[in-house]
């Protein structure tokens, strides 16, 4: 009797590890800004609930948010939030239609920038990025604590890409500052700049664009247009890493969270010959310090040998989640 109890405690406990602990895991979402942000969370069709869709998160705060394993979907910043006189809550960017602090099933309004995570998703990963493909609201990463694999390290946009953004995919707020910088494919609704219709619809004839390379230059592992797979997903084994999910993350807070024992993929984190790094935390800054050069003038030009290399690994697992960045 005795025995077969002390017998079944180490496979109970075995199992519920299995079950909950091994298979789970936690977003961290910390606010670096200068300013409050209101995080959004959309779990995808068919995943389990978080158990938030949105809250408040002032400067200098964090917050753990539990995953269950499998979960799928995206978590974002919404910005300049008020509530108006009927009690409804908006924000000028990122925001979910919800009209309330919990998102409830919204997903963010263009243009904003996005985690994506597909935890446990196929050969034992977990996969996630940071994509602009919606245009940019502010600067954010993500940090894989403690994970394993090859793949597994930090993404996202460090820059804010407000200031330097090409006139004509500015969004202006209310006092006439930059609030974000919207992707081609929203401002101007071109199959090729959307990767949409028949002529474009596939990776192969789908490219960068000069648009495009403006966000992947600036960001150079964030996803700049909807096939830009080959540098822009990252994956952990599933159930060895948390995840932080900075916004507005400063290059000396992201080099302590680091840590050094993660993979190095292909590209930077933060592209060192950008002239606007560094500028990054002041929303309201000049922009004098950044002039639009030949970059974002000059015709688009292919990926490079590294990128079509990776591409081929990456674009299974995209095609078989059949998921749009
Ligand atoms: C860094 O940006 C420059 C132009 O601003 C670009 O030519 C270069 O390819 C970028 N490097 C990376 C790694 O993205």
């Amino acid at each position: 009797m005795a025995m077969a109890a002390r017998a079944l405690l180490p496979v109970s406990l075995l199992l519920s590890s299995l079950f909950s602990g091994a298979l789970s895991t936690t977003f961290t979402l910390t606010n670096s800004c200068s300013y409050t942000v209101w995080p959004g969370l959309l779990s995808s069709a068919g995943t389990p609930a978080l158990g938030t869709t949105g809250f408040a998160l002032a400067p200098g705060e964090s917050r753990a948010v539990d995953a269950p394993g499998a979960w799928s979907g995206r978590i974002w910043a919404r910005t300049l939030c008020s509530t108006n006189d009927q009690g409804r809550f908006t924000c000028a960017t990122g925001d979910c239609g919800s009209g309330a602090i919990e998102c409830s099933g919204g997903g963010a309004a263009p243009p904003c920038s996005l985690a994506e995570f597909t935890l446990a998703g196929s050969g034992g990963n977990d996969f996630y990025d940071v994509s602009l493909v919606d245009g940019s609201n502010l600067p954010m990463v993500v940090v894989p604590q403690g994970g394993g694999g090859s793949g597994c390290g930090t993404t996202g946009c460090m820059v804010d890409v407000n200031v330097p953004c090409p006139a004509d995919l500015k969004v202006a707020g209310p006092d006439g500052a930059t609030i974000a910088c919207k992707s081609a494919c929203e401002a101007f609704g071109r199959p090729e700049d959307c990767c949409s219709g028949p002529e474009f619809g596939t990776p192969e004839a789908c490219r960068s664009s000069s648009y495009s390379l403006f966000f992947k230059n600036a960001c150079p592992r964030a996803y700049s247009y909807a096939y830009d797979d080959a540098t822009s997903t990252f994956t952990c084994a599933t159930g060895s890493a948390s995840y932080l999910i900075e916004f507005c993350p400063s290059i000396s807070s992201l080099k302590s969270s680091v840590g050094g024992t993660n993979a190095s993929p292909a590209l930077p984190v933060v592209n060192d010959s950008v002239s606007y790094l560094g500028h990054n935390r002041d929303r309201s800054g000049s922009g004098s310090w950044y002039t639009p050069s030949s970059s974002h003038a000059s015709p688009s030009s292919a990926p490079g040998p590294l990128a079509l290399a990776a591409f081929a690994a990456v674009s299974t697992w995209l095609i078989c989640s059949a998921r749009r960045h």
